[in-house]
Parts: C-alpha cells; structure tokens; sequence
C-alpha cells in the first residue's frame, strides 16, 4: 500500500509543501509506505502542449500509488494553476482511490476553497476524500516553518 504526497506548490517559500513534508515525516514515524512529489521538479506541461518526461513520470507514480495526500495552495478561491495542470494531465488510473487535502491559505475565509479538489476528484474519478481538511493560513507558519 503507497500512499502519494502530491506537493503541487511552484512557490519557492511553498507552505503547502511544508505541509506535505511535516505529514511525510510523521507517516514515515508510523512506518507507513508513502512518497513525496514535489511539483517544483516536474517539468509542468499544459494540455495540448507535448507532455514532458517528467510528467510521463508522474503519471505513472499517481497510477501505481493506492492513496494520496493532495498538497495545494489557495489561488482566487480555487485550487493553484499547478495542481489543475497535474490533475488535467497526470490523474489515470485513480478511480474510487482515497485522497486527503492539505491546504495553505492567505486567509481564513477562503476555506471552501478545497470544495474545488474535491468536486474534481469525486465527480471525475469518483475517488472517495478522507474527512478533514488541514487548512492553515500564514498565521500558522514562521520564516519557512510551521508554527502550530
Ligand atoms: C495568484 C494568487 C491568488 C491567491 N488567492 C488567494 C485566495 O483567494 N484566498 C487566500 O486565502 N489566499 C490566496 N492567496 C495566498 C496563497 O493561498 C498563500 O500564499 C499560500 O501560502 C499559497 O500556498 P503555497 O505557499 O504552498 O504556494 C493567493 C496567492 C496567489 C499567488
């Protein structure tokens, strides 16, 4: 059983991905089998255009994985460019999967924010969202570390 962190983040101060990282390290502590993808190594490749080897890569790593765990920074009320791109492109093979969000925000009132992941995931690839949301906003993090 692979669990995937989807880190899809292209900032290079990412707090989604500080996200991803802190649940990587404590899922490692409980010996559970997961990796970690950073979106700042792939080469992002937009529909229509040639899809690089890097995608071609992740592809394969979402197929093969049984779980995952969908970093994403908010952007307009809505998930991150990136991570439409990952979604549009590399999702195959993750029918009726698990997924959980973890989600880096400016504020706090753009929470419902996650609702567009889940409406993607569960209405495209009728994958099934584990309850509960991390949600944290730049009060929670501190000179690139998470604060609480
Ligand atoms: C283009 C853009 C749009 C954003 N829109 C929102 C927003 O609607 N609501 C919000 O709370 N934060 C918004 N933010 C702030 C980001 O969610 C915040 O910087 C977060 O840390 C991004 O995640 P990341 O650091 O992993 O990239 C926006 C940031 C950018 C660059």
């Amino acid at each position: 059983m692979t669990t995937l962190i989807i880190s899809s983040s292209l900032s290079t101060e990412s707090k989604s991905f500080l996200l991803c990282n802190k649940a990587k390290n404590e899922l490692s502590k409980k010996n559970i089998n997961c990796e970690i993808i950073d979106a700042r190594e792939i080469q992002l490749t937009a529909c229509h255009y040639n899809q690089s080897s890097s995608m071609n890569f992740l592809t394969n790593k979402i197929s093969k994985a049984d779980n995952y765990i969908i970093g994403m920074g908010v952007h307009n009320y809505s998930i991150n460019d990136s991570l439409k791109i990952i979604l549009d492109n590399c999702f195959r093979n993750v029918e009726g999967k698990f997924f959980g969000i973890l989600c880096a925000a400016g504020g706090e009132k753009s929470y419902l924010s996650t609702m567009h992941l889940t409406q993607i995931c569960m209405n495209e690839w009728r994958m099934i969202q584990l309850p509960r949301i991390i949600y944290a906003t730049g009060k929670d993090f501190e000179k690139n570390q998470i604060i609480s």
